[in-house]
Formats: structure tokens, C-alpha cells, sequence
């Protein structure tokens, strides 16, 4: 057989499916993958449906449709008060990880230089290597996942293309506050580099809200805001995900874009446009459900012996788990789902170096409550299983 492209030899299965595949076997309450296990609202469904049978079934615009564009605008201008153009400023693609994709194709060149905060979000890593670009690693240091502004100075060269960051952040939870955004900001101008700029957590926070790079008028011509309805409106499988950049930025993108998957399902772009419209009590009732929901689960971890590091944004809970066992993250991660019955995810394989930190485990909140208080019962087994 010929050989496979060398482009995959950094690449492996993602941590996710071994952890689902091993609950999956062992019937393990699964709070490891990052998707709610329930559906989003019933007047998005009803007008997927109604697009359906309305006959809206053929290719959408490449960019995306007009109305949906438009009413990404709106919702910017309304929680944001950023001005983008539809037309030229705002296109509709697969979801985050194509806008991903499709940005890091259009911006960097082999041998280019990426700075990614590390935990980061695994696509990040496996794109920037399809690119050929080299990455560079900025430490964000648990419990409050702060960064070092002299690693970041000393980590940027001429070689420097873009930074990503990604707020709320997942896997930690953390918020980059208003001066973190600032320093990235004013560093990367002063490099010349596009700053993207993944927000899909953007309306689940808590105490803070979420601050956009976009909104500081000094950056915004470098910056490509990333975000997705898959968290906001709880329709993962969907893959409705959008970006919003200047027109020179954007008009590269969609170069990347129809050629990938040209555009991005019809009904489902219908559908959007109504989800897009939902007055603020929507996101009032998002926010404050998740806001129950990790409280819950937060007091379940604690009281199963945990130290905990509750999120300011998104649906995760980081637990250091070096107070109660020797074993590595990914060993304490087989057996919660072996002997105990709950799945959750080991981060090192979120760090560069996956032998780097071995003590912290992710759960995902974005489940029914009786799920959440289920694996809370599993969990009161822990410490005897431990000691056993
Ligand atoms: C930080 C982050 N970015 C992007 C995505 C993927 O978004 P989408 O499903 O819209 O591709 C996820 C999904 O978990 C995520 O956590």
C-alpha cells in the first residue's frame, strides 16, 4: 500500500472517543464529552421542520444566507455593540471547527508560528499541524489558568502569524479578564499578528461575562471572532458554526470555505435565523440553568472529595486530583469509569507535552440534573474504591 500522508503523523484519535468507547463498555455515566444531553428549544426544531417541508432543501449561499447573516449582525450589535457587514464581514461555515479550519488555511503558511494557550481545545493543535505551521505553547498555570505576559513576549518572533484564544475557555473554564485581552492585543499588534479568537462559550458564564477581542476598536482589524450555535442554542449535531472578521480577512476565508464544504445545511441556516431572534430571556434562562447545573455538580464533586476549580465560563468543572491518589490523570480517568461508573476527561493530552501536568480531570455539567445527582451517588463509592 502507499503510504499515508506525513501531514497525519502527528495526529491521533481524539481523547474523546477513547473515554466515550470505555463508558460506552462499562455503562458509565458519561460526563466526559462536551455536549449536552439534551435538545435545544422546541421553536428552533419546529422551524428546521417547517424549512423542511417549506421546500428549503437546495444549496445555501456559500457565505450563508442573507437573513441569517443579518441576524448574527443584530445579535452583536445587541449583547456587543459591534458593527460588522453582513454582506462582506460575516460568514456561516460548519461549525467552530471549520471556521477554524478554513481561517488557519487561509492565514499561515508552512514554517509560520502560532501561539496557542495551553490546556487548549485539541482541534487547534491538529489544524495548525495540517497547516505546517510550528506551534508555540504559553502555559495558562491552574488554579486560576493565568499566563505569564513575559512567556508571551519572550514566545513571539518575526515568525509570528496569529495567536488563538479561546474565552470562556475550555478545558479550564477561564475567562480572560479585560487586561489579559489588552496585553494580548497590544503585543500582537506590535508583531503584526491576526489574533483568532474562538467564543462559542460565550453566552454560558457566570459571576463576569464574557468580554469579546473584537471590542477593543485598536484591534479589531486583526481579529477573526469564531463562535457556534451548537452551545448557545444546545444543537451540537447541527454544525451551525459563523465568523466574523474585516472584509480582506473574510474574503480569504471563504476562498478556504467553498472548497471545503461550500456551504452549510440549508434548513438547519433556517432554523438559526429564528434562534437568533430570541429575545434575552433565552439567554437569561441558558445562563442560569447552567449556573444551577454547575453548582450541583460542583457541590457533588466536592463532597466526593474533590478539590474543584469552578468555571467563570462554559460547561466544565477542572478537579487537581493529586490530593487523593498517586495515579496519573488518564490511569484515575480508566478507573472512575471501571470501578465506579463515571466518565470524565484527563487533560494532559490538552498540554503540548501530555507528561507535563497529570493531575487534573475535566466533567461536563451539560447534563440532566438526575444524571448529574446519579453520578453523584456513584461517586460516593470513590474513596472506598480507592482504598481497596
Ligand atoms: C472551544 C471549542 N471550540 C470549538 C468547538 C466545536 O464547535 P463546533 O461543534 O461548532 O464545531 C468546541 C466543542 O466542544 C469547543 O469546546
Amino acid at each position: 500500500m502507499p503510504a499515508f500522508s506525513e501531514r497525519l503523523q502527528k495526529i491521533k484519535p481524539t481523547i474523546f472517543s477513547h473515554m466515550t468507547n470505555l463508558a460506552n463498555q462499562h455503562g458509565a455515566i458519561n460526563l466526559s464529552q462536551g455536549f449536552p444531553d439534551f435538545d435545544g428549544p422546541d421553536f428552533i426544531k419546529n422551524a428546521a421542520i417547517e424549512a423542511i417541508r417549506g421546500d428549503k432543501n437546495q444549496y445555501a449561499p456559500s457565505a450563508g444566507i442573507q437573513e441569517l447573516r443579518e441576524a448574527i449582525v443584530d445579535k452583536y450589535k445587541r449583547f456587543y455593540g459591534l458593527e460588522y457587514d453582513s454582506a462582506k464581514e460575516v460568514t456561516v461555515v460548519s461549525g467552530a471547527t471549520e471556521a477554524i479550519f478554513s481561517t488557519m488555511f487561509a492565514l499561515l503558511n508552512p514554517g509560520d508560528e502560532v501561539i496557542l494557550f495551553e490546556p487548549c481545545y485539541d482541534a487547534y493543535l491538529a489544524l495548525c499541524h495540517f497547516t505546517g505551521a510550528v506551534p508555540k505553547f504559553i502555559r495558562l498555570h491552574s488554579p486560576n489558568f493565568a499566563f505569564n505576559l513575559e512567556d508571551l513576549k519572550n514566545a513571539m518572533t518575526s515568525r509570528t502569524k496569529c495567536l488563538v484564544i479561546n474565552t470562556p475557555h475550555n478545558p479550564s473554564g477561564k475567562l480572560f479578564s479585560k487586561k489579559e485581552l489588552e496585553d494580548i492585543g497590544k503585543l500582537s499588534m506590535d508583531n503584526d499578528c491576526f489574533i483568532i479568537t474562538d467564543e462559542v462559550y460565550e453566552h454560558i458564564t457566570y459571576e463576569k461575562n464574557h468580554v469579546p477581542m473584537a471590542t477593543f476598536p485598536r484591534f479589531r482589524d486583526h481579529v477573526i471572532t469564531i463562535s457556534s450555535t451548537a452551545k448557545t442554542f444546545s444543537f451540537t449535531g447541527w454544525k451551525i458554526g459563523y465568523l466574523l472578521a474585516p472584509e480582506d480577512i473574510s474574503k480569504q476565508i471563504r476562498l478556504v470555505h467553498q472548497f471545503v464544504t461550500f456551504s452549510t445545511a440549508t434548513p438547519l441556516q433556517h432554523a438559526m435565523i429564528e434562534a437568533f431572534r430570541a429575545p434575552s430571556s433565552y439567554y437569561d434562562a441558558l445562563k442560569s440553568d447552567y449556573w444551577k447545573k454547575r453548582d450541583l455538580l460542583g457541590s457533588i464533586l466536592q463532597e466526593a472529595g474533590f478539590k474543584t476549580i469552578l468555571p467563570e465560563g462554559s460547561y466544565y468543572i477542572v478537579t487537581d486530583i493529586s490530593e487523593f491518589t498517586t495515579m496519573n490523570d488518564l490511569e484515575f480517568c480508566e478507573f472512575l469509569i471501571k470501578d465506579v461508573g463515571v466518565a470524565a476527561i484527563p487533560m494532559s493530552p490538552f498540554y503540548c507535552e501530555e507528561s507535563s501536568i497529570t493531575n487534573l480531570v475535566r466533567f461536563c455539567f451539560a447534563k440532566q440534573d438526575d444524571v448529574l445527582i446519579n453520578a453523584g451517588r456513584r461517586l460516593k463509592s470513590l474513596r472506598e474504591k480507592l482504598n481497596s
